[in-house]
């Protein structure tokens, strides 16, 4: 959930020149997590004063302190208010969502993604979610899709831990079937050819694992979700971007496809873009 602080802050301090913050925040459960332009106790004071002021169920807000890093894409945070913990419960779409903020992924920005994805699963689906996080996409389309299964993969030991939690507290026990560990690997041992549709919601890395995703789809037919990361200034169109470096990739791939639909996600700074393209395979060739 995305507010403007800004405003909050000019009218809880409208004296104080001094305080600088940055308008949006996330909200995850009951905690809240910002960035400051600079970390001074002062910006730091108006942020959690403008925030719990508007949400009075905030129990914990966060500075975030670095950017989201490494391979399980976490992030550093320095606590600023409130009880001294980093696990939560986040509602969405109807799921509840268990959560360390500190050690797992997690992004409220993607729950539009994510009903997007569940309401076209067809019945009776395989998929494979080859960077689950704790669980949210999987989980959600399991919620909706009752006949589906889901293969849920992560590398993130903890994020795996959270996703059995959250896997017995949706009540898809058995249809989302939780695995640790690198998704080309377990890819290629167990679940190759399995698929009707792949989740690919890792923008940095989608497409150097393009090749796994392609080997997971069944032979005559299935749907890829590719997340990228795209620049684009003014003049360019991230999506006919993002098709290009797809059509390169999956040229090399002996496929047949089609590249139906390509939406922006979210803007991640001046000219950057995260989006996702539904690919449309319509032959995998063995090699
Ligand atoms: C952007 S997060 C996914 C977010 C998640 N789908 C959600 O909706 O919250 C990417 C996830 O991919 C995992 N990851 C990174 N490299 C991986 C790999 N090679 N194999 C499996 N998971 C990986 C990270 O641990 C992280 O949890």
């Amino acid at each position: 959930m995305r507010k403007r602080l800004k405003e909050t802050v000019k009218y809880i301090f409208p004296d104080c020149a001094a305080i600088n913050v940055y308008s949006s925040f996330d909200i995850i459960g009951d905690i809240a997590i910002t960035k400051l332009p600079v970390f001074t106790p002062e910006n730091a004071r108006a942020a959690t004063a403008a925030i719990t002021q508007r949400h009075k169920n905030i129990k914990v807000v966060f500075v975030q302190s670095s950017a989201v890093t490494g391979e399980y894409r976490v992030r550093s945070l320095s606590r600023v208010f409130g009880e001294n913990r980093t696990c939560t419960v986040h509602k969405e779409n109807g799921c509840q969502f268990e959560v360390d903020v500190e050690k797992c992924y997690f992004s409220p920005r993607l729950s539009h993604e994510r009903l997007r994805v569940a309401k076209v699963v067809q019945s009776g689906e395989t998929v494979v979610n080859m960077f689950a996080g704790v669980g949210c996409f999987s989980i959600l389309i399991a919620k909706q899709v009752p006949t589906a299964r889901v293969f849920s993969i992560d590398i993130n030991p903890v994020a795996v831990q959270y996703m059995q939690r959250n896997i017995l507290l949706n009540r898809v026990f058995g249809r989302v079937i939780p695995m640790l560990g690198d998704a080309e690997v377990l890819i290629k041992t167990q679940l190759e050819g399995l698929a009707d549709r792949v989740l690919m919601p890792l923008p940095e890395k989608s497409l150097e694992y393009l090749h796994a995703a392609v080997s997971a789809l069944k032979l005559q037919r299935g749907w890829l979700h590719v997340h990228t990361f795209e620049h684009a200034t003014k003049t360019e169109d991230p999506a006919q971007k993002t098709v290009c470096r797809l059509h390169e990739t999956l040229a090399k791939l002996n496929v047949d496809f089609e590249v139906p639909h390509v939406r922006i996600v979210r803007s991640t700074g001046p000219n950057w873009w995260h989006l996702v393209a539904d690919v449309l395979v319509l032959n995998r060739y063995s090699t």
